[in-house]
């Protein structure tokens, strides 16, 4: 969502602006803008689409000068997208400059409050006010001004400030929506993530909630709202600058497909010790961890998916209840979580605004919260009772690959710790767990060896039109991430379905031809899934069936057949989600869509 870059320095900013831009592109936007102070005034340029709209209007940036300036994506959410609409806004008389990514609630009142004293607005969205609103206070200190502003927004923020008046200060702030400092030598940043900066510098500042930086081209002064000076330890960062390159593939996807088997194992390896998982970073206590009578799991998109494999293995291994909830809908339905419920948080950025509201209404109700997270200071790992960072590290594309998979590996882990623990996985159980826990990274290579097939069956089933995902059980889990994956990279509709259900509604869709893909790894209900694809097949289903290689019958069933290793049953949807990642990644390819950067969507979405 929305991506706020800033530099101050002695080169020209625009370029770098640009540039840095570029690198946000993968949260998702529709327009995008750039501001300088060139000297004497703010110059500007806005445009709806792509960045390269921007660019080629700038000349890549050369045509505007100055050596200070604030650059902006926008995911649109008050007004369509639309050069108006893009940031930076501007104040009226131009002498401020603004970029936002957040929302401001109360916009309305303070746009008609403005409004009765004759300032007049053009655009419809609700960052401009915060522009207008520092002009109209601005009495010669654009601090005391700032926060003054500051006081009267409701809402989200994290802004980027500029004034003509001032050729060397950026103004920063943040409260809900993440913004960090990037130090350099005689230059400086902002930006939304490190992605952005990452090829300057390493050294950064991570901006609480109410921090106001006072950001100057050889120092960065760090005040409260009531101007104490706050002092900060400087972070350094530690993601490999290729890990945010393509490295030659040809999309993040692909590259972070293939990043998946070392990404479990960087995930998994440090915290498996003589044969024993240790998780020495949670601080929760073996005594906590019995009087809990409940796991509450909670999170969005794919992160939800791997809640609901999570609620299969937690269950199985844990015989605890467990229920999954979508954030978005946990906070509104007075749920019954308590001190004895565990609540579990998982999310790749830790930013997600549904997410980040959900674990603090289980936190009021009295929840221990354990975040899965794999952006390291994120507000969600800040915020949660304990953190189990996944090591995926920087992940691009906006449809998640490693990011699920090291999530999933963080459950299995925790299921092997906590079952332990608990005393509901025998020794036995655990010395297998654990070897095939730590084989998963060379069984997903082998899959992964084996992808022209999967390239060769999207081939044959590009132009279908509408798909179903069927499995049973932990296939079930597994079948709401392949069709999500499907769906949201190549436009094509589909949906997952228990294969039991299909009965009762769903089969009424299946004609000759429909394409079904149906999830046969789960040991135990081989029987029943077969008798599901025979259902399917008798209405003109044309199937692809995922099965281990111990089940060379399901090949005599199915059209055709994608074989996985064998491991553990609460280990596969590790290996049977790469065929699903790369049916979908050939499907979306073949049919020439935006792959890395999908419409409407946002890696990181910080509203509600
Ligand atoms: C967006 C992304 C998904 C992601 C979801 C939750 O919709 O496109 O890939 O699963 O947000 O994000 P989170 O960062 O909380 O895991």
């Amino acid at each position: 969502m929305c991506g706020i870059v800033g530099y101050i320095g002695y080169e020209q900013a625009a370029p770098l602006l640009l540039n840095s831009l570029e690198k946000l592109e993968y949260r998702g936007y529709d327009s995008a803008g750039i501001c300088l102070n060139d000297g004497s005034r703010l110059v500007y340029e806005k445009a709806k689409g792509k960045l390269q709209v921007l660019k080629n209007l700038t000349d890549n940036g050369k045509t505007l000068s100055g050596t200070v300036g604030i650059g902006h994506t926008r995911w649109a959410t008050h007004g369509e997208p639309s050069d108006v609409n893009a940031h930076p806004h501007l104040s009226e008389s131009e002498r401020f400059a603004v970029v936002h990514n957040g929302i401001i609630e109360n916009y309305i009142q303070l746009k008609e409050h403005l409004a009765a004293k004759g300032v007049e607005f053009l655009s419809k969205t609700d960052t401009e006010v915060i522009a207008q609103l520092i002009e109209h206070y601005y009495k010669g200190n654009l601090i005391d001004t700032v926060i003054k502003v500051l006081s009267k927004l409701e809402g989200s923020y994290a802004l980027g400030v500029i004034s003509k008046d001032n050729p060397d200060e950026i103004i920063a702030v943040r409260k809900e929506s993440p913004l960090i400092i990037g130090l350099g030598e005689n230059e400086n940043f902002i930006a939304s993530d490190v992605t952005a900066i990452l090829a300057k510098t390493r050294k950064i500042y991570r901006l609480e909630n109410n921090e106001i930086a006072i950001i100057k081209r050889d120092n960065v002064t760090i005040i409260d709202t009531d101007k104490e000076e706050i002092q900060k330890e400087i972070e350094t960062v530690n993601w490999d600058i290729s890990a945010a390159e393509k490295g030659g593939y040809e999309h993040f996807m692909f590259k972070e497909i293939m990043e998946q088997p070392k990404a479990i194992r960087d995930t998994i390896a440090p915290r498996i010790k003589d044969g024993r998982v240790v998780l020495d970073e949670i601080k929760l206590t073996d005594e906590q961890l019995r009087k809990f009578t409940k796991i509450n799991i909670l999170a969005c998109g794919s992160a939800y998916h791997v809640g609901v494999v999570a609620k299969y293995v937690f269950e199985k291994m844990l015989r605890k209840p467990v229920e999954v909830d979508l954030a978005s809908e946990f906070r509104y339905r007075e749920p019954i979580v308590d001190e004895k419920t565990l609540t579990i948080v998982i999310s790749q950025s830790g930013e997600t605004a549904d997410t980040k509201e959900a674990m603090k209404e289980a936190q009021r109700r009295g929840s221990h919260v354990i975040s899965v997270v794999n952006v390291v200071g994120s507000a969600i790992a800040v915020e949660s009772d304990d953190v189990i960072y996944t090591w995926a590290g920087p992940e691009i594309a906006v449809a998640t690959t490693k990011a699920y998979s090291t999530q999933l590996a963080v459950i299995y882990l925790m299921a092997i710790y906590f079952g332990d623990k608990l005393g509901t996985v025998s020794e036995d159980e655990y010395r297998i767990y654990i070897k095939e826990l730590e084989q998963l990274p060379d069984k997903i290579n082998q899959i992964l060896a084996d992808k022209e097939n999967i390239q060769y069956l999207a081939s044959k089933n590009f132009n279908c039109k509408d798909v179903f995902f069927i499995g049973r059980n932990i296939d079930y889990a597994l079948s709401l991430e392949g069709s999500l994956k499907l769906k949201e990279i190549s436009y094509i509709h589909s949906e997952a379905y228990a294969a039991g259900e299909l009965k009762h509604g769903t089969i009424s869709l299946i004609e000759q031809g429909t394409l079904v893909i149906a999830l046969a790894t789960h040991e135990a209900l081989i029987g029943k899934i077969v008798s599901n694809i025979e259902e399917v097949q008798a209405r003109g289903a044309n199937v692809i069936g995922v099965a281990c290689s111990n089940h060379p019958e399901i090949a005599n069933i199915a059209q055709s057949t994608i074989f996985i290793p064998e491991t553990c049953d609460m280990l596969l949807p590790s290996l049977a989600v790469i065929p699903l990642q790369l049916f979908a990644y050939y499907v979306a390819s073949l049919k020439g869509c935006d792959i890395d950067k999908p419409r409407n969507l946002a890696k990181s979405v910080t509203v509600e």
